[in-house]
């Protein structure tokens, strides 16, 4: 890990989809109450993407609003890097679908397949291109039709997901969010507990696949809930101790939404009392990739950070993949 960082998060944006999926609506669709939900997860709407609007569509609309707020244009970015599981195609990639979108014509393009985790995965290449003097500005993007895998008749899973995108630009300079540190970890040992059983080509899409509705997402949740609590933990003090922090100089937690009873009992094991804990949750239910990097974007809008406040992302999902980093605020321009 580099002892001088320069990665900086220099401006961050998010898109939303308009059409809202509430609680209410889905106790119309599967044997499941508002209450359940609530209470077992802190989810009260989702966003829904209209259905001739892609993840390609969203991540171009976070993009914009992100390369807007860092004062970046298109033709100035070196890579673009879009975290996705639910990608316009299984190939070309969406970054590519992006790059044309943008006119970013000097700009390689890739996407990374990390699930929940995309958002950290994404920042960790960022940092390294970054810091290491290979690139000067990347765009981060993540987008997700979560909507077009996941099966409304199953309660287990269609309460959980929705759409949206985020973005961020890291550059070599300018005011912004410094990432002092990111820790990855990954256990395909757990591949099942979170899987898209078809479409790939283990199991190509044939009639009997889709009547078999092997297209869905399928997840074993306590499995997933249990790792999810242990791993982040486990990511997040990694990153502390490498930078030298202690839990009390944390300023804000910005965890991957995925269960209000996960980030609590982690917010917990850090002392973090929920006021300092940045939370989407209840609006807009878990966004895979995506959900870190709107819940960054929204922090960033409503509040004023001050020179030196520390931020604790971190994020869990399918593979396994987990991943934590923090970020640090610095308000002086660095031009070198
Ligand atoms: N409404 C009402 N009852 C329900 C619903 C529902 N929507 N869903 C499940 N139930 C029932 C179950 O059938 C079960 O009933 P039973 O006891 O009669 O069998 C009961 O509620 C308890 O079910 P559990 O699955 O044990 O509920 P749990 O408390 O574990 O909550 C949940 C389920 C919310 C899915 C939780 O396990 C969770 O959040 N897991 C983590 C998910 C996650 O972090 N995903 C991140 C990665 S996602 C990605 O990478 C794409």
């Amino acid at each position: 890990m580099s002892k001088t960082p320069k990665a900086r998060i220099i401006g961050t944006g998010s898109y939303l989809p308009e059409r809202i999926l509430t609680n209410q609506d889905l106790e119309s669709m599967v044997n499941t109450s508002d209450e359940w939900i609530v209470t077992r997860t802190g989810m009260k709407e989702r966003r829904i993407a209209r259905e001739d609007e892609y993840t390609s569509d969203m991540a171009f609309q976070a993009s914009l609003r992100a390369l807007e707020a860092s004062g970046i244009t298109p033709g100035e970015l070196d890579l673009i890097i879009c975290a996705t599981l639910t990608s316009d195609y299984i190939f070309p990639s969406t970054a590519c679908l992006l790059q044309a979108k943008l006119k970013a014509e000097r700009a390689a393009a890739m996407d990374v397949q990390a699930a929940c985790t995309g958002y950290i995965y994404c920042l960790s290449q960022a940092k390294a291109y970054i810091d290491s003097g290979m690139y000067k500005n990347i765009l981060i993007v993540a987008s997700e039709k979560l909507s077009s895998i996941v099966d409304y008749k199953d309660r287990n899973t269609c309460i959980l997901f929705g759409d949206g995108a985020s973005a961020c630009v890291v550059s070599d300079r300018g005011s912004g969010l410094v990432v002092r540190d990111v820790s990855l970890g990954a256990d395909g040992e757990g591949a099942e507990f979170i899987i898209l059983p078809a479409g790939g080509s283990r199991r190509p899409a044939s009639l009997e696949t889709v009547s078999e509705g092997l297209h869905y997402l399928k997840m074993e949740g306590k499995e997933v809930f249990k790792h999810g609590v242990r791993r982040m933990e486990a990511a997040s003090k990694i990153c502390l101790e490498r930078v030298g922090l202690t839990e009390d100089q944390i300023s804000w937690l910005i965890p991957h939404q995925a269960n209000i009873r996960i980030i609590e009992a982690i917010a917990k094991r850090f002392n973090v009392p929920m006021e300092k804990v940045f939370m989407t949750i209840h609006k807009y239910g878990n966004t895979s990739a995506s959900s870190i990097g709107i819940a960054l974007d929204e922090l960033l809008k409503g509040t004023d950070l001050k020179e030196g406040d520390n931020l604790l992302l971190f994020g869990f999902g399918a593979g396994l993949t987990w991943g934590a980093s923090v970020l640090t605020c610095v308000h002086e321009e660095i031009n070198e």
